[in-house]
């Protein structure tokens, strides 16, 4: 197949292009710094050449936006916002322009949609979507807002020709440098494993062999359509989530940290506490129902083999650069 990812240079991206470059398809990246072997320019707000690399392709997976591991001031957010609702939106134009359109669009969501809770987990019949919940911070709501505003803009792009998927996605777990796990393994290594404000707050995740398969389910499943947790089926509290990461790694101790050493440190990682401490507690309903079984669906087991990839040496996660 022609596989086109718009956004396909980052983390995620990286762990698609690999897999389904060696799966023996054809990987376009969209980017807006062209450097590699099948890299095309794209500005990611615009119609534009690009959209030839669209017109016949068989699958698009679109996952561009501006990086949400900052801190969360206006400027950031805006721009959180506007990355997502504008590359939606034209990759729905590029698509609806298309005289062969792909057969599948899957656009990157976020598992962040569902509410902050801790009570129950969230699937995609009985979930509860988030923005009005008491006691968090007022910009949480926003991400919320970020993600409906990303879904809304694919529903709404007019392509009858072309099954939409939106991923509500959980952190993608993969051994690659500078990913979420190596971020998460770097603290613990540093002691700061242990629970942050207490550590009863939920974390959904999922391995990236997994995450690489269910997009290879849903590319294939041509009666699967909307949105879609992409989460393994055991998330569970930090506290838990991060002793079981030492664990995994032969890590004693790790100190608590309290909310305002998590403000402080989010700082200096120039990050924002709201992915530390909103409590995601989300499952994969649809594609348990559809039948689709996790390879590595609890945490113990699936850190313990991020943990030995991610010492088998660092993973390449790019293409060559061209010469
Ligand atoms: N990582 C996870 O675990 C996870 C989980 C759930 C959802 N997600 C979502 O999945 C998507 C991919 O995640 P990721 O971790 O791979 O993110 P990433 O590493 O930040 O990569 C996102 C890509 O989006 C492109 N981009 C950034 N700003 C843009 C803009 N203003 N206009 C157009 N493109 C822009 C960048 O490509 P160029 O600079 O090359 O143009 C970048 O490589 C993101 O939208 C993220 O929110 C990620």
């Amino acid at each position: 197949m022609k596989i086109v990812i718009p956004g396909g240079t980052g983390q995620v991206g990286a762990i698609l292009d690999r897999a389904l470059t060696e799966a023996g398809h054809e990987v376009v990246v969209l980017t807006r710094r062209p450097k590699r072997e099948g890299e095309v320019w794209w500005d990611g707000e615009h119609l534009g050449s690009w959209a030839r690399e669209i017109d016949g392709s068989d699958v698009v997976i679109n996952l561009a936006g501006r990086s949400v591991s900052c801190r969360y001031t206006p400027a950031n957010l805006k721009a959180m916002m506007d990355s997502r609702v504008h590359s939606t939106r034209v990759v729905g134009e590029a698509i609806a322009a298309a005289a062969h359109p792909p057969r599948v669009w899957l656009q990157m969501s976020t598992a962040t949609v569902y509410t902050h809770r801790y009570d129950a987990p969230n699937d995609e019949a009985t979930g509860l979507i988030g923005g009005a919940e008491p006691d968090v911070p007022g910009y949480w709501a926003y991400s919320v807002e970020i993600a409906k505003n990303w879904e809304r803009e694919q529903e709404r792009a007019d392509t009858p020709g072309t099954r939409k998927v939106a991923l509500r996605a959980a952190m993608v777990m993969s051994p690659d440098r500078g990913g979420v796990f190596d971020v998460l393994l770097g603290l613990a290594r540093l002691g700061l494993g242990g629970p942050v404000a207490g550590g009863a707050q939920y974390v959904s995740w999922i391995h990236d062999q997994d995450f690489v398969r269910a997009v290879e389910f849903l590319i294939a499943r041509d009666d699967i359509a909307g949105p879609v947790n992409l989460a393994a089926p055991g998330p569970l509290p930090q506290r838990a989530f991060m002793r079981v990461l030492r664990a995994a790694r032969g890590i004693p101790v790790g100190l608590p940290a309290t909310k305002w050493m998590a403000e402080l440190g989010a700082f200096v990682l120039r990050s924002d506490t709201e992915l530390l401490l909103k409590s995601r507690r989300v499952v994969p309903g649809r594609l348990l129902a559809e039948g689709f079984t996790f390879d590595h669906p609890q945490w113990p087991e699936a850190a313990v083999d991020l943990v030995r990839r991610s010492r088998g040496g660092a993973v390449s996660t790019r293409r060559p650069v061209r010469a």
